[in-house]
């Protein structure tokens, strides 16, 4: 097998299905814009969502990219072969144009033609059916075809080249709701002995490795019922770190190129050897300079709490491998190095970055100070300390189990009933698992009528402050429920209450002048002379939508925007703001209502 270094094996992905009709379009920042129902992009298909449902996509119905994505969900798994918070996806998409012939070929096409991987030792999963929806024949056939080229016969059943499976393996949808279908995955055998009897291609040992996963969108989840979506879309999916390894013939993504000198440093600084320590530093430290490239700080709730998590955790990892002086800038620097290729703003935004992990770690390492002054309060009340009070200074200050260990056995004192830390971590576990999949629970870009108007209020909001503020207001972050709109802003002062009233009063005139919203495609050179101001133009494509409000010739309103928005602004009622906040150096935030 040829060696391909990562950023070959994406350049290859990419030109690949270019040359296959599909516009390349760019990664989206990974905090989702005006979807408050994750945390993170988990996938690429996540910032697709209106288009896979129907909205015509600015780039045609062909795309693919790279999409850096969290999965916060699989962070207790980081430190084994294969998982990562961070990752990188490769992602191609039809909406509504070729279906499962064309997408499994081209998959199969580029693996095995593009990067060389052998046939022989590839196997698929397709959807066996159950009481709604019919067994996936057609892909069976594809790929007894595709198999048939290379003078394979493939049969279907246990141990066989095509293997079928229910639901929970060949199925893919967000939890919540949205556009879903049956899938068929990609496997490849690394030639392990395979872990017992019953091992087959969706075993977790090790043996065999999803690579890829195509999936056919052909329905819509809506509550708990899976309708007809009315369109035939084809959402690929394939982590790039896998690949890479095996392309690199390495048995864990820690060990491929581009993180391998990030591994080293860590290891360079490391007094003992704990692999699962040194890979979580280089995970987490990887990730909280993509989080933090992305506009993310850390602090007490949501992504910020996320990014907070991740540094103290690598931290934490860095004492078990007794690094004893500050240490996560030097790796956070070479993350940078080796991703900034391919996130640019990593480099633009290197000293911000290294500053927000730094001053992270001298905050932390503050807390854990208190942690070890309050133990060795305790130490000398002669106060007996069992595994749950361990448990409570590791959760409070940080401290962790085997620091706390080592004090007392310095003062020849035993850690009484040492499985009650376990017990209570597996608790508090259990209690943030819950939490979180509350927050990442909904997942689906909310298109929902009130969300829709919120999403115009936005707009209109935008509008009024620059012309009561100035020229300086730009969309800095907005979050939409269907309960209302949040919207950031950079100022130097809160609005006073004249301010309140003067910006309420100009949104709702327009309300009731009954404005028009139309949009047109342009392409982004020329947006963005039309709108200076616009945020997040990294996310979108060479041709964008600008979105009016009111006439083309004399707008209120002129913005870069994907939608969905409503057609006139009549239908959103009273606009009212309900309260400031300061969140930040020199930003501001609004909270409003419609009323
Ligand atoms: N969205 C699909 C996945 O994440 C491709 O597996």
């Amino acid at each position: 097998m040829s060696e391909f270094s990562y950023k070959q094996i994406y350049k290859k992905y990419l030109e690949f299905f270019k040359d296959n009709g599909h516009t390349i379009i760019p990664s989206s920042p990974l905090v989702p814009e005006n979807d408050p129902s994750v945390l993170f992009v988990n996938a690429g298909m996540f910032p697709l969502i209106p288009f896979l449902q129907g909205q015509k996509h600015p780039q045609g119905k062909r795309l693919v990219n790279i999409q850096r994505c969290i999965r916060t969900g699989d962070i207790d798994e980081v430190g084994d072969d294969y998982h990562c918070t961070a990752f990188i996806m490769l992602g191609n998409w039809s909406l509504n144009d070729y279906f499962k012939k064309e997408a499994i070929n081209y998959t199969v096409q580029f693996f095995v033609e593009k990067l060389g991987l052998d046939i022989n030792k590839i196997y698929a999963s397709v959807f066996q059916g159950d009481e709604n929806i019919p067994a996936d024949e057609v892909s069976i056939n594809v790929w007894k075809e595709i198999f048939a080229k290379y003078n394979i016969e493939a049969k279907v059943g246990k141990d066989e080249k095509i293997q079928q499976f229910g639901k929970k393996e060949n199925w893919w949808g967000l939890e919540s709701g949205g556009p879903c279908g049956p899938d068929s995955e990609i496997f490849y055998d690394t030639g392990k002995e395979k872990c017992s009897e019953e091992c087959n291609i969706s075993c977790n040992c090790g043996k065999y490795v999803e690579i890829g996963n195509n999936v056919f969108m052909e329905y819509f989840k809506q509550g708990n019922s899976v309708l007809p979506l009315g369109r035939h879309n084809v959402d690929f999916g394939g982590g790039l770190e896998r690949i890479v390894a095996l392309l690199q013939n390495v048995e864990n993504v820690y060990d491929i190129d581009i993180y391998k000198p990030i591994l080293q440093k860590v290891k360079e600084l490391g007094k003992t050897d704990n692999e699962k320590s040194e890979r979580i530093i280089v995970d987490h430290i990887k990730a909280a300079t993509w989080i933090i490239m992305d506009g993310v700080q850390p602090s007490r709730s949501q992504q910020g709490y996320i990014l907070r998590r991740l540094i103290r955790r690598a931290i934490r990892h860095g004492k078990k491998l007794g690094i004893e002086r500050e240490f996560t800038r030097e790796i956070a620097d070479i993350c940078i190095t080796q991703f900034k290729d391919i996130w640019t703003n990593l480099e633009q935004q290197k000293e911000e970055i290294l500053k927000t992990i730094e001053e992270e770690e001298r905050k932390f390492n503050r807390t854990l100070e208190q942690g070890l002054r309050e133990l060795e309060k305790r130490i000398k009340r002669e106060e007996e300390i069992n595994g749950k009070d361990a448990f409570l200074l590791y959760e409070t200050y940080g401290l962790p189990l085997e620091v706390t260990e080592e004090i007392l056995e310095e003062k020849n004192i035993k850690l009484q009933s040492r499985d009650l830390f376990f017990q209570a971590e597996k608790e508090h576990q259990e209690k943030s698992r819950t939490t979180s999949q509350g927050m990442f629970k909904a997942g689906l870009t909310d298109t929902s009528e009130m969300s829709t108007k919120y999403h115009t209020a936005s707009h209109l909001l935008l509008a009024a402050l620059r012309r009561v503020l100035g020229d300086h207001v730009y969309q800095k972050g907005s979050n939409i429920t269907p309960e209302r709109l949040r919207f950031d802003f950079p100022n130097e002062t809160k609005l006073s209450p004249e301010q309140v009233k003067e910006v309420e009063n100009l949104v709702n005139e327009q309300i009731k002048k009954k404005l028009e919203v139309s949009f047109e495609e342009v392409d982004k050179k020329k947006a963005l002379e039309l709108v200076p101001f616009a945020a997040f133009t990294e996310k979108y494509g060479d041709i964008v939508k600008l979105y009016y409000i009111g006439p083309k010739e004399n707008p209120f309103s002129i913005e870069i925007c994907n939608g969905p928005h409503v057609e006139n602004i009549e239908k959103l009622g009273n606009f009212k703001i309900q309260k400031q906040e300061n969140v930040g150096a020199g930003v501001k935030r609004i909270k409003a209502i419609l009323e």
